[in-house]
């Protein structure tokens, strides 16, 4: 007997039996990416730098009964992100459906005081690591028959929003580096698409928050004026995940209260 209306639809808006790979899930939006993928039915494996925030994300996730695993993992070194992709390897055996590549920091200065250092470390971060992580994920994904990347972009990719030069130079290559792919990845049935968040409220932000008047000038600015919430910026990349956007592919998606399409106070 065939599949009834009711399971097809069921199948097409979830993750169930998916595997998942959430760079930087400990806090902020990775946090709110992994409970939602899990809660959706996939199985995820996150990392970060802090152990101790690590595992008490891990234990509140166990708690509440979802399939979530981490190990620690500085994605700033190549040798670090190597290893974790072994891991992933040995943890999933060899297939991968969904990689969120979340992990993203950010330096608050003028252009003119940023050092060789800051430079480096901004591109490490934000670029480098989410480029090798996908290059390192690529056959895994296309061993599970059905992959998904997703990117953590910013608007500050898409529009100048004085949050720092660098910052905003990463993030518009992530943008031009998930049409790249999109294109070049999709014969191996791996979708590639980009989220594109304006300010969402979590501890990479709360600097940003507290600036009363870059706070300010944020709300005036976005259409449903307020700024976000991490919950919000999940949702979009669960969605972009699953069966139903199987057709999406190459796309900037900007959770941003409609920041970046309104040029008036
Ligand atoms: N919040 C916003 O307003 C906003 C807006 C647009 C875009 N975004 C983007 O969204 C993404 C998440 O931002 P967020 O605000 O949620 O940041 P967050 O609150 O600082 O959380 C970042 C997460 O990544 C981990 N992480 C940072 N550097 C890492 C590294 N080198 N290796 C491994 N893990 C690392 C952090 O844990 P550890 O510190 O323990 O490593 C944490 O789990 C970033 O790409 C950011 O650029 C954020």
């Amino acid at each position: 007997m065939g599949e009834s209306n009711i399971d097809s639809i069921k199948k097409k808006w979830s993750l169930e039996g998916m595997t998942a790979l959430v760079t930087g899930g400990s806090k902020g939006i990775g946090y709110a990416i992994v409970e939602e993928l899990a809660q959706l039915g996939a199985s995820v494996y996150t990392c970060s730098r802090n152990e101790a925030q690590l595992n008490e994300a891990l234990n509140q996730w166990a708690t509440k009964g979802y399939i979530v695993t981490g190990s620690v993992c500085d994605l700033a070194s190549r040798a670090h992100r190597e290893e974790l992709i072994t891991r992933i390897h040995s943890h999933f055996n060899g297939k991968l459906n969904i990689l969120v590549n979340n992990v993203g920091t950010n330096i608050m200065k003028e252009t003119l005081e940023f050092t060789e250092e800051d430079f480096s470390f901004l591109l490490s971060t934000n670029l480098e690591s989410a480029f090798h992580i996908s290059q390192l994920s690529h056959p895994l994904l296309k061993a599970s028959g059905v992959g998904s990347i997703i990117f953590l972009s910013s608007v500050a990719g898409v529009v100048s929003i004085n949050v720092g030069s660098i910052y905003g130079a990463t993030k518009g290559a992530i943008t031009q580096l998930t049409k790249n792919l999109a294109c070049e990845w999709a014969k191996d049935n791996i979708r590639t698409n980009c989220v594109a968040p304006g300010l969402i409220r979590t501890p990479l932000a709360e600097l940003h928050i507290k600036d009363e008047k870059l706070l300010n000038s944020f709300i005036t600015r976005t259409p449903i004026g307020r700024i976000g919430e991490a919950g919000e910026v999940s949702s979009l990349v669960a969605f972009l995940c699953m069966p139903a956007a199987s057709y999406i592919n190459g796309q900037i998606i900007c959770p941003d209260g409609g920041l970046t399409v309104n040029c008036i106070d």
